[in-house]
């Protein structure tokens, strides 16, 4: 079962938007995925519709990398409103294994989902947060490969170039097996500078890039704020619009095992 890290340490470029919008994709074709919340800011968690209530005592990914543990990663699964996704939840709490100076921090993701058998989901998602610190490296650590998520913008090709050091990094150091799947251009507006970016993003990146862009669509921020699978948004042609991008990328991207497909 491949693991795959969808990344960017620039923020805001929709590697949560890309996420939830793969799970919608996933839950439509009735394929089981499994997605961990390795954001602080757990905007994957609540963008499932999960609403974490400490006192409920819900395990979380804090609790899953609080020591080195192996084989505990499906301890921490929940299922969520969305069918067949199932979440690693994200609480604020996560924050704090970013400042964890333990030695072994960085590889207890990888130590958690070592022996697991995760034969029933058709996919697994790390839904990284927008830095370099301990829990992006551990998630490169964790994954098979990796997906960098960018928008067509000035800043867009530079933060390519940033993670494609920090993967290279993890790669030659720490986690030899891990390959870069595809970069996928995501909330893309129709205008030339975008336009031209995205040609930019291209000639340096060939084939790397996916054919699939994902548009900018208002309907995204309608399903978002009700928590709510975009492919389940009837009648709505910015939607509908998102939805065929997002199906047309789950077929394009490496990350369905084959006895699922
Ligand atoms: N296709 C889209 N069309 C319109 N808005 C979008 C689209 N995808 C994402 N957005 C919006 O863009 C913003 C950033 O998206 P998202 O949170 O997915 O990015 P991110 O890379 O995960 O951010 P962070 O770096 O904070 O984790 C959000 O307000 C989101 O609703
Ligand atoms: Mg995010």
């Amino acid at each position: 079962m491949k693991k795959t890290a969808i990344a960017n340490q620039k923020g805001g470029v929709a590697k949560t938007g890309t996420v939830l919008g793969l799970c919608s994709a996933c839950s439509t074709k009735g394929l089981g995925v499994l997605v961990v919340d390795l954001d602080p800011q757990a905007n994957l968690t609540s963008g499932l519709g999960v609403s974490l209530d400490n006192a409920t005592g819900a395990v979380t990914a804090n609790d899953l990398l609080l020591q080195y543990r192996e084989g505990t990663a499906l301890d921490a699964v929940i299922e969520t409103p969305w069918p067949g996704v199932d979440l690693i939840p994200a609480t604020l709490d996560l924050a704090n294994r970013d400042l964890d100076g333990a030695n072994d921090v960085m590889f207890r993701l990888r130590a958690a989902f070592d022996g697991c058998d995760l034969s029933k989901y058709a996919a697994v998602l790390f839904d990284c947060p927008p830095s370099v610190g301990r829990l992006m490296i551990g998630a490169l650590i964790a994954a098979d490969q990796v997906v960098y998520v960018t928008d067509a913008t000035k800043d867009g090709l530079l933060g390519i170039n940033n993670i494609q050091r920090s993967s290279s990094l993890v790669k030659k150091n720490l986690n030899p097996a891990l390959e870069v799947a595809k970069i996928v251009i995501t909330k893309r507006e129709n205008n030339n500078e975008q336009n031209f970016r995205e040609d930019e993003i291209r000639d340096v990146y060939g084939d790397l890039v996916a054919r699939t862009v994902i548009p900018k669509r208002a309907a995204w921020n309608d399903a978002h704020g009700m928590s709510k699978p975009i492919h389940t948004m009837a009648g709505n042609k910015g939607a509908l619009t998102l939805s065929v991008a997002f199906t047309d990328l789950l077929d394009e991207l490496p990350i369905v095992e084959k006895s699922h497909r």
